[in-house]
């Protein structure tokens, strides 16, 4: 079958890149990823291609601020438009290295611009974050509530939002697709692919998997003093299917409008940690262990998205619920953690 489009993914071989290959893929895309493999490995895209085909997939490794690349990879592809999830996306490293963050995030997004407007190429969906909604206690959060970074970061994507933002102001020909993600998880439901952190994982999920296969002796619940129900952080988690379909909606909008959109992408529904602890604990019949311990610092207590605007613009609704979420991340680990034995 001939592709609809070729899409090109910078970071595609990333978590939420590699989901959405196969999801641009099974809705008759053809995906072109760009990535310089510093937070990923090739055999992410071996993986993507046993999923659903070679036929409609490339991968090119290569690095999105380095504006001589772009150029090859502009010249060689006639591309409908672009998904940018090539981003350094740590919190804490963000705090401890800003001009890396400052450097990868923001001159990334700039290169790529200046090789799509000179290849023709005016459609961008791009990965933006709930983070620029700060620390505000607004909920559930709608796209309308102000930004303001808390850390650098949550700097970058205030600071892309805003340049995009003058970009297209400036000239007309642009539709940027701004998808506001908040928590994914999960994994593709055939345990190729999935999240897999460097070192000792920050979030939630990677932390709680690492406590399932013994690898980490029991997960520390930041913080049981919130007001909230059973007094644990509550996040609007996502399944990474449902986000990368998302994307695909995200570029159909675009096409079929040639208008941009700036929305949540959330399911509304707010799970708190214990919640997802006993879920975790019920598909994977295993006990997670856990300690209370304060606050983590720069945490709130509730982050939900007001997530009508997808359904009005995009038609989005997440279909997977956090079982599913929790039961395909527990599969995916379990595959990795065989192959490591094998
Ligand atoms: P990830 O680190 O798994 O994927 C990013 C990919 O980009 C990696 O494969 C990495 O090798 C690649 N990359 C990094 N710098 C690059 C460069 N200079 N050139 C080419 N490739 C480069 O991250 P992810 O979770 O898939 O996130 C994707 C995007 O979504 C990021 O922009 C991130 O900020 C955003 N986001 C993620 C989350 C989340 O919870 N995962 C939440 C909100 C927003
Ligand atoms: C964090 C980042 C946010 C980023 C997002 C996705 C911070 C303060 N926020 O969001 O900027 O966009 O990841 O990468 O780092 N929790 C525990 N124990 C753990 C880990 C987490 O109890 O070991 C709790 C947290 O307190 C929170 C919930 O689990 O209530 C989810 O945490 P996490 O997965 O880190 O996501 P966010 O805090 O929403």
């Amino acid at each position: 079958m001939t592709p609809r489009h070729t899409i090109l993914l910078t970071g595609g071989l990333g978590y939420i890149g590699s989901h959405t290959a196969v999801a641009l893929v099974e809705a008759g895309y053809r995906a072109v990823i760009l990535d310089d493999l510093s937070n990923s490995e090739r055999s992410v895209f071996d993986a993507i291609c046993q999923i659903c085909g070679d036929e409609h997939l490339e991968f090119i490794e290569g690095d999105v601020t380095d504006a001589a690349c772009l150029k090859t990879v502009f010249e060689a592809h006639d591309f409908f438009g672009v998904i940018h999830f090539a981003a350094k996306k740590s919190v804490a490293e963000s705090e401890a290295d800003p001009l890396s963050y400052l450097h990868t995030n923001l001159s990334g997004l700039v290169e790529l611009l200046r090789a799509m407007d000179t290849a023709g190429v005016y459609n961008l969906v791009f990965s933006s974050s709930a983070t620029v909604y700060g620390d505000q206690e607004v909920f559930p959060i709608p796209e309308t509530a102000t930004r303001h970074a808390v850390n650098t970061y949550g700097y970058t994507k205030v600071a892309s939002e805003e340049m995009l933002e003058r970009v297209g102001t400036a000239d007309d020909r642009w539709s940027f697709g701004v998808l506001r993600y908040f928590n994914p998880i999960g994994a593709h439901g055939s345990g190729l692919i999935g999240e897999n952190p460097k070192g000792i994982p920050a979030n939630l999920l990677p932390y709680i998997d690492r406590v399932a296969t013994g690898e980490l002796p029991e997960l520390v619940v930041y913080g049981d003093d919130y007001d909230t129900p059973d007094g644990t952080g509550v996040r609007d988690y996502i399944h990474v299917m449902d986000l990368a379909e998302g994307h695909v909606q995200s570029l159909d909008a675009i096409d079929a409008t040639g208008q941009g959109h700036v929305v949540n992408i959330g399911t509304g529904q707010g799970y708190s940690v214990l919640e997802v602890i006993k879920a975790y604990e019920a598909v994977s019949d295993i006990e997670i262990p856990f300690r209370i311990a304060p606050r983590r610092a720069g945490d709130v207590a509730v982050y939900c998205a007001d997530a009508s605007l997808a359904r009005d613009v995009l038609g989005f609704q997440a279909k997977r619920d956090l079982f599913e979420m929790c039961r395909t991340n527990w599969a995916w680990t379990q595959k990795m953690a065989e192959a490591k034995t094998a």
